[in-house]
Formats: C-alpha cells, sequence, structure tokens
C-alpha cells in the first residue's frame, strides 16, 4: 500500500470507528470510549478537522466524576460483547457509567497540540472551558494516587496504568487475595488469540481489586488507603509530569496566575519524588510497589519516557541511551513494552514485550526535546514500517513485526497521521 492509500486507511479507521463525536479502540474487543485512546484520537482526528478532535475530549471530559477523576472507560451504550461491564464496576461517581479508575493523562499534553496548531483562537476557546476540568483530575491524582506525597503516581489496579498486563505487576498483583468474585465470563479472548492475552490468575486477580474498590464504594480516601495494590507507576507519573508542564504553558497564556501557581509546585514535587522510581542498578526508573517498599527489576518502554518528562540530566540520558541500543541489537522493531534481556518478556503477550505506536511517539518526542533525534527518528521509521507490514494493528511484534491483537485500531491510525506518516512528515518539513 502507498503511503498516500495508508493515510487514507487511516482516516477511514477513525471515521468507521466514530460513535457520533467519541471513538472506539476498535470494534468487537474494545467497544466503548478509552480515556487515552480517545486523547490520542483527538490527534489524528485534528491533522484533518480540529472541530472533531474538540469534541472527542470534550466527550471525554462529560464523564468526569465529581471527585474530579476522568474514568479508564464511559460506557456509554450497553454492550454484552465486552466484559467486565457497568454492572461489574458498580460504581456511581459520575453522569455517564464508567469504571472505577482512571487511566494515563495525557489530555494536557494533547489539549496544548490542539491549541499550538490552531491559528484561529478558537482552540484556545474551547481550551479555557476545559482548564477547570483539567485542573481538578490533576488534583485528584495527586490527592488520591500520592497520598503520602512522595511526588510519584500510583496505579490502584494494573488497567489505570494503560499498560495492563506489564511483567512490572506481577509480583504486586499476586499478593491480592482472591476473593468476592463469583463466577465470571471473559469476553477478550473471544475476540483475540488468547495465548496474547493475560492468564486466568491474573484475571481473578483484576476482578478481585475491582470487589475491593467496589467494597469500600469507590471512595476515593478509602481506595487509596486499602486497595490491595498500590504501585507507583514511572509510565503515569512521567505522563503527568509531561502534562503538567504543558497545563503550567497553558495557564500562563490564559492568564490564569494562581492555577499557574498551583501547577508549578507540583512540578517540583513531581521533579524531586521521580528520584524515588530510579534503580540505581538498572540505571532507569522502575515501578515502586508501594504497599511494600519493592521496587521492579526490569526495564519497561515508560522507562525512556523520562525524557518526555522533562527529566533528561546527562546521567539519565546516557544510561537510557545505552539501554536503547542494547536493545535496538536484540530485536528488530523498537520499543519493546517490556525488556527483551528481562526473563518475563514474551513478544507477543500484550505489554510484555509488543511495540505500541503512541508509546514510540511520546519516546520519541522527548528524545528529540533532549536533542537526540537521532534515536527519535529511528522510533518513527520503526512505527511507519510496523504499520506499512503490519498494519493498523493494536501493537506489533519487536520481532518479525507482526500485527498483533485487536484490528483497524484508532490509536494506531491516529498515531499514523499526526506522526509516523511520511507525508506528514514532508508536510511538516
Ligand atoms: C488495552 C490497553 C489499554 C487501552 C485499551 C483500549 O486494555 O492495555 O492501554 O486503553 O486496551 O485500547
Amino acid at each position: 500500500m502507498s503511503n498516500a492509500d495508508l493515510d487514507k486507511t487511516a482516516r477511514t479507521i477513525l471515521i468507521e470507528n466514530d460513535q457520533g463525536g467519541y471513538t472506539i479502540p476498535t470494534k468487537g474487543l474494545y467497544p466503548y470510549q478509552w480515556n487515552w485512546d480517545s486523547v490520542f484520537v483527538a490527534l489524528g482526528f485534528a491533522t484533518f478537522d480540529q472541530s472533531r478532535a474538540w469534541r472527542e475530549i470534550e466527550m471525554l471530559f462529560e464523564g468526569q466524576w465529581r471527585d474530579g477523576m476522568v474514568p479508564h472507560i464511559l460506557f456509554r451504550k450497553d454492550d454484552p460483547s465486552y466484559f467486565p461491564g457497568p454492572s461489574v464496576w458498580g460504581t456511581d461517581g459520575g453522569p455517564i457509567p464508567s469504571s472505577g479508575h482512571s487511566q494515563p493523562p495525557v489530555a494536557a499534553t494533547v489539549i496544548k497540540d490542539l491549541v499550538d496548531a490552531d491559528g484561529s483562537g478558537k482552540a484556545l476557546e474551547r481550551a479555557v472551558k476545559l482548564m477547570p476540568q483539567l485542573m481538578n483530575w490533576h488534583r485528584w491524582y495527586l490527592a488520591y494516587r500520592d497520598p503520602k506525597d512522595l511526588g510519584v503516581l500510583a496505579v490502584i489496579h494494573p488497567w489505570e496504568s494503560g499498560r495492563d498486563n506489564l511483567p512490572d505487576w506481577d509480583e504486586a498483583l499476586r499478593a491480592v487475595e482472591v476473593k468476592d468474585i463469583g463466577p465470571y465470563e471473559r469476553k477478550d479472548t473471544s475476540h483475540v488469540d488468547p495465548a496474547m492475552r493475560p492468564h486466568k490468575e491474573d484475571y481473578d486477580r483484576y476482578l478481585s481489586i475491582m470487589a475491593a474498590c467496589r467494597n469500600v464504594g469507590w471512595d476515593p480516601q478509602k481506595v487509596a488507603e486499602t486497595c490491595p495494590f498500590f504501585v507507583a507507576d514511572p509510565g503515569v507519573t512521567f505522563i503527568f509530569l509531561r502534562a503538567n508542564r504543558d497545563l503550567l504553558i497553558l495557564a500562563e497564556r490564559l492568564g490564569l496566575d494562581a492555577e499557574a501557581e498551583e501547577v508549578r509546585g507540583w512540578i517540583r514535587k513531581m521533579e524531586a519524588g521521580a528520584k524515588t522510581l530510579w534503580n540505581d542498578e538498572l540505571k532507569a526508573h522502575v515501578a515502586l510497589n508501594e504497599r511494600t517498599g519493592r521496587q521492579t527489576d526490569g526495564i519497561s518502554s515508560a522507562s525512556f519516557l523520562a525524557p518526555y518528562a522533562g527529566l533528561a540530566d546527562q546521567t539519565t540520558l546516557t544510561s537510557l541511551q545505552g539501554h536503547f541500543d542494547r536493545i535496538a541489537s536484540k530485536v528488530r522493531y523498537l520499543m519493546p513494552s517490556y525488556d527483551p534481556d528481562h526473563r518475563n518478556y514474551e513478544p507477543l503477550r500484550y505489554w510484555r514485550g509488543p511495540v505500541w505506536a503512541m508509546i514510540n511517539y511520546m519516546i520519541a518526542r522527548g528524545f528529540a526535546e533532549a536533542g537526540d533525534n537521532e534515536r527519535a527518528n529511528r522510533l518513527r521509521q520503526d512505527t511507519a514500517d510496523l504499520i506499512a507490514t503490519g498494519g493498523f494493528a493494536e501493537y506489533f511484534s519487536p520481532e518479525n513485526g507482526a500485527g498483533a491483537g485487536g484490528g483497524t485500531f484508532s490509536w494506531t491510525a491516529a498515531i499514523w497521521l499526526t506522526w509516523a506518516s511520511p507525508s506528514h512528515q514532508e508536510q511538516a518539513a
């Protein structure tokens, strides 16, 4: 397929997955609105319809809870082909039925990108309306995912990280007692090959965490205190730190002085806090189980997001470049979601090895901003090659580029349009 055809296919995927203002990740496997998927999708729409891009994010924020949380899934219509649906979550925190936790907060960054891309001033008007909601979401994150004021954010469920099946969650997940779950029937394994999905033991625990939170009525304070899973995540932490830098720029541009001052405090706290995730043996940032105080022992694709978060001091950058080159010598396509030298690496089981386009996009952005255009370009080229050969798949094998998981996937299409497509680069040049 030519690049022009791929551009066209990518636009068609977004249009066909559009449910009237919000977009599902892919038909069948993920039939609802997912939080960070939608935000990346907005970047894709912005390449041909800026107003539609804003609508995507506005509809996501329509589901914001009274306490400030923006849920990871909005169940706008019932779809029996998905499990666990709204009745299993048992939430009551916002205006739209939803899951009970959040997902990586990329929204402020993308909103700033949309404002930057617009010359008419209309984008700024739409951003102004979202500012209070963004501020409340970020306040919620700090209050309930960093209750000890460490300057890092925890996730209360592997799904909150957006990197659902990462080996980093294994130990903390095994410590979760399986209870209050009853018999259940998974739906994910009827849509895609079970060999690519989590094991049943994991699934039992995913549901047990949900049950524990349901038992405290999803009260955010009680969840923070009692949830059996509470692991500081470099992915969410770095995405949040970056989002705060972009939020600050927006607040300054809009003359919101008090908000700007508040966000500056968050940035300072997180810049210092991120050090607690630094693993001195591995020379990279890793996850930290806050219930046990133990760090994990593997490098994940989120370790490479430190520069994206603005943490690009010489030590961090040099060691990440070393890891980047080591991993590049092991696999054909970057960046695998987990270190191929680690015992828990699996090239096709999701989040234990495969490559995701939107993670590559964020890593590359950080590396380019830190002055490393060579590695940033390598990531872009690999992403373009993966899509050209594997199609608009959910994710790809780092070893042979095979597309896997769901097909006709929205965020893969969006990342192609906004960044990986060679025609986009020609326009940008
Ligand atoms: C999977 C991914 C998650 C994503 C969702 C929809 O659950 O792990 O990050 O948001 O699919 O694409």
